[in-house]
C-alpha cells in the first residue's frame, strides 16, 4: 500500500490505506474530523503503527497532550517491519509530542530531507505556528520560505504544498507571486482551509479589505467551528470589519466566534486573536468592554499558568496590563521565554507603562523590539497590533507626524485603513 503521495505504508488493509489519506488531508487542510477519522484508521488496522502516529498528531492538535502520549505509546509497540522511512516518521513525531523540542526538530529537518514528500513530517515546519515559526530566532520568515521553497520541486503542483509555499512568500514581501501561486493551490483544492487563510493574508497585505472580507465570510458559511482555523479566521474577519469601521459586525464576530466562551480554537489562538482584536479595537478609539478584557487575562491564566511561547506571552501581558492584574503581568516580565525574552519584557513593560499613561517610556520599550519583532512567531498581520502600539502612544505624545512617517515606512499598506484613532480615524459613532 502507498500514501497519496507515494510512500510505502505497512498496511495490508486497503480501508485502513483510504481512512489515512483522508486524515492525512484533514490535517493539511486544517479540516475537522481528523481525530475520528485516524480512529478509523486503527480500526481497520490496529497494528499500523502510523495510524496511531497519526492519532497522537490528532490528539495533539486538539490539545489533549496526555492522550496524544497514549496514541504515540500504543504506536512504539508496532515498530515490527516497518520501514525505514516509517521508522523514522514515529521517531521524529515521538520527539515532538514527549516535548522534546530541539531534538524534534533536527529529527524532522533530517527526515524531510530523506521524505521531503512525506507531509505529516513537513508541515510541522512549513507555516507561521511551526517549529520554524517559533524557533525564535533571527531571519526565520526567510528561513521558512526557504524551507518551502525546497519543498516545491518534489511535490510540483499540489494544493497544500503550493499554500505553505504561497505563505511564506506573503510573509516576505513578495505578495504578487504569493497571490498567483495561492490562486492556483485553492483552483487544486478550495476546500483547504489553509489555502484560504492565505489567500486572507494576501488580500491583507495588498489592502483589499472589502474582497478579502466577502471572499472569507462566504468561505466560512462551509466551514467546520470545530476546525482548527474557524477562530483564526473569523478574527481575521472581524479585523477587517474593524478596519471598514464596521464595529457593529466586529462586534458579532467576536461574540459568536473569538470570545473564549464560544471559540473552539486552540489555547494560543483563542488568547491571541481575543487580545489582538480588542486592544486594535482601543487603539481603532472603539470603547472595549472592560469585562472582555478581565475575561482574556483570566483565560491566559489558566491556559498558560507558567510563561510559554514569547507570541503567547506578549499577548497574554497586554490582556494582563489592560485589566490591571499585575503579579501575572509581573511574571511574564521576569521570567520570560528565554528564546524571546529580550522581545518579551520589553513589550510586556511597555504594556504596563501605556496602561498608566507613560506614553514616553511605552514608546522607548516598544521601539527597542521593532527592529526583528519576527522572532516572537506569528504572521505580520498578528504583530501589526505590535506596531500600532507604538503609533499609538507617539499619537498620545502628540508625535503625529512620526507616527505617519512610520506607518508609512513599515506598513504603508495599512495607512489609509481605519486602524488608529487620532491618525486616520478622527470620529468614532458608537
Ligand atoms: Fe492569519
Amino acid at each position: 500500500m502507498k500514501d497519496r503521495f507515494d510512500y510505502e505504508i505497512s498496511t495490508q488493509s486497503q480501508v485502513a490505506r483510504d481512512h489515512y489519506v483522508e486524515a492525512v488531508d484533514l490535517v493539511l487542510a486544517a479540516q475537522a474530523g481528523i481525530v475520528d477519522t485516524f480512529e478509523k484508521v486503527v480500526e481497520a488496522d490496529p497494528s499500523f503503527a502510523l495510524g496511531y502516529v497519526g492519532l497522537a498528531r490528532g490528539k495533539q492538535y486538539g490539545g489533549s497532550v496526555a492522550d496524544a502520549k497514549i496514541a504515540m505509546e500504543k504506536a512504539r509497540t508496532l515498530t515490527k517491519g516497518l520501514n525505514a522511512r516509517e521508522q523514522s516518521h514515529l521517531n521524529a513525531f515521538g520527539l515532538l509530542i514527549d516535548g522534546k523540542g530541539p531534538e524534534a526538530y533536527s529529527a524532522i529537518r533530517s527526515h524531510v530531507d530523506l521524505y521531503p514528500r512525506d507531509a505529516l513530517v513537513a508541515q510541522t515546519c512549513s507555516s507561521v505556528f511551526g517549529l520554524i515559526g517559533f524557533s525564535g530566532k533571527p531571519g526565520r520568515e526567510a528561513e521558512m520560505l526557504a524551507y518551502n521553497a525546497a519543498l516545491l520541486p518534489h511535490y510540483g503542483e499540489e494544493w497544500w504544498c503550493l499554500s505553505q509555499y504561497a505563505f511564506s512568500l506573503c510573509e516576505t514581501g513578495n505578495v504578487d507571486k504569493a497571490s498567483t501561486i495561492i490562486d492556483k493551490s485553492l483552483s487544486l483544492n478550495p476546500r483547504n482551509a489553509n489555502g484560504a487563510h492565505v489567500l486572507s493574508h494576501v488580500y491583507y497585505e495588498m489592502g483589499e479589505t472589502q474582497l478579502g472580507k466577502d471572499y472569507l465570510d462566504s468561505w466560512l458559511e462551509n466551514y467546520d467551528r470545530a476546525a482548527s482555523l474557524y477562530g483564526h479566521l473569523s478574527w481575521h474577519s472581524a479585523l477587517w470589519s474593524l478596519e471598514r469601521g464596521e464595529e457593529k459586525d466586529m462586534w458579532h464576530r467576536i461574540a459568536t466566534d473569538i470570545h473564549p466562551s464560544v471559540s473552539l480554537s486552540l489555547p494560543i489562538n483563542t488568547l491571541t486573536d481575543m487580545a489582538s482584536i480588542l486592544y486594535r479595537a482601543e487603539l481603532a478609539g472603539v470603547s472595549v468592554p472592560k469585562q472582555y478584557w478581565i475575561d482574556i487575562s483570566a483565560y491566559a491564566q489558566r491556559f498558560f499558568p507558567k510563561t510559554s511561547l514569547g507570541f503567547i506571552d506578549i499577548h497574554a501581558a497586554l490582556a494582563h496590563a489592560m485589566c490591571g492584574e499585575e503579579e501575572a503581568l509581573r511574571g511574564i516580565i521576569e521570567s520570560p521565554n528565554s528564546l524571546t525574552g529580550d522581545l518579551v519584557t520589553p513589550i510586556a513593560e511597555a504594556y504596563k507603562y501605556i496602561v498608566d499613561q507613560k506614553w514616553e517610556e511605552g514608546v522607548n520599550l516598544l521601539s527597542s523590539a521593532m527592529s526583528d519583532h519576527a522572532r516572537l512567531g506569528g504572521s505580520r498581520a498578528q504583530r501589526d497590533v505590535l506596531e500600532f502600539s507604538l503609533l499609538g502612544a507617539l499619537l498620545k505624545l502628540g508625535k503625529t507626524d512620526e507616527a505617519r512617517r512610520i506607518l508609512l515606512l513599515r506598513r504603508p499598506v495599512l495607512f489609509n485603513t481605519q486602524s488608529l484613532f487620532g491618525m486616520n480615524v478622527e470620529q468614532r459613532s458608537h
